[in-house]
């Protein structure tokens, strides 16, 4: 991403929420709602208009996750989400977490590969996330959303 107009910065409380990107990343408000009112929420924008966003909830004194991560399509596969994803590790290695956790369907190949590339690595998967936690069967390219794989990067002693 070499676009001058370009910024990422931390969504203001008087500001509103960009839910039309968050259920892009994830399924329903409800959803949403567990984890939002507790998070940061950063905003990638340019000029003035708001294409990405990214969400961090601190678990614990040690790990910070991203709870949702989403591009605009029409600004898909630019190297935004890479952008955000560089962002959030910055941001979670100054606020001192050790790690950072993100956590994706098992069937998305393109995000995994994604995470992996900025150095997640999966360590858990946790079984029939997307069964037990939404109301209602989760469908994407026709295939229905079980496991969810979780992925870690350290952040301390990181160069
Ligand atoms: N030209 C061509 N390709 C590029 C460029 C470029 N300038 N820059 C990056 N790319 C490629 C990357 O190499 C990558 O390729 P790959 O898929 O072959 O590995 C691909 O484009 C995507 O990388 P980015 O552009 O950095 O990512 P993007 O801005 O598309 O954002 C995201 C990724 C957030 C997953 C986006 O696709 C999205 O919003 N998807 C829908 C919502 C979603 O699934 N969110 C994640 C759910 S999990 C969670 O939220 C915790």
């Amino acid at each position: 991403m070499n676009d001058k107009n370009i910024q990422i910065r931390k969504l203001a409380s008087s500001e509103p929420i960009p839910y039309g990107l968050l259920l892009l990343a994830d399924e329903t408000l409800q959803a949403i709602y567990r984890y939002i009112f507790a998070s940061l929420i950063y905003i990638l924008e340019s000029e003035a208009r708001i294409i990405g966003v990214y969400v961090m909830y601190a678990i614990d004194s040690k790990t910070a996750e991203i709870k949702n991560i989403a591009v605009a399509e029409e600004f898909q596969n630019r190297g935004y989400g890479t952008s955000m994803l560089h962002h959030a590790m910055a941001r979670a290695k100054e606020s001192e977490f050790e790690e950072i956790i993100i956590g994706t369907p098992d069937i998305a190949t393109k995000q995994i590969r994604l995470y992996k590339q900025v150095g997640f690595e999966p360590f858990e998967v946790r079984k029939n996330f997307f069964i037990e936690n939404y109301t209602t069967p989760i469908y994407e390219n026709g295939e229905q959303l079980k496991d969810k794989v979780m992925l870690r990067k350290r952040l301390q002693g990181d160069a």
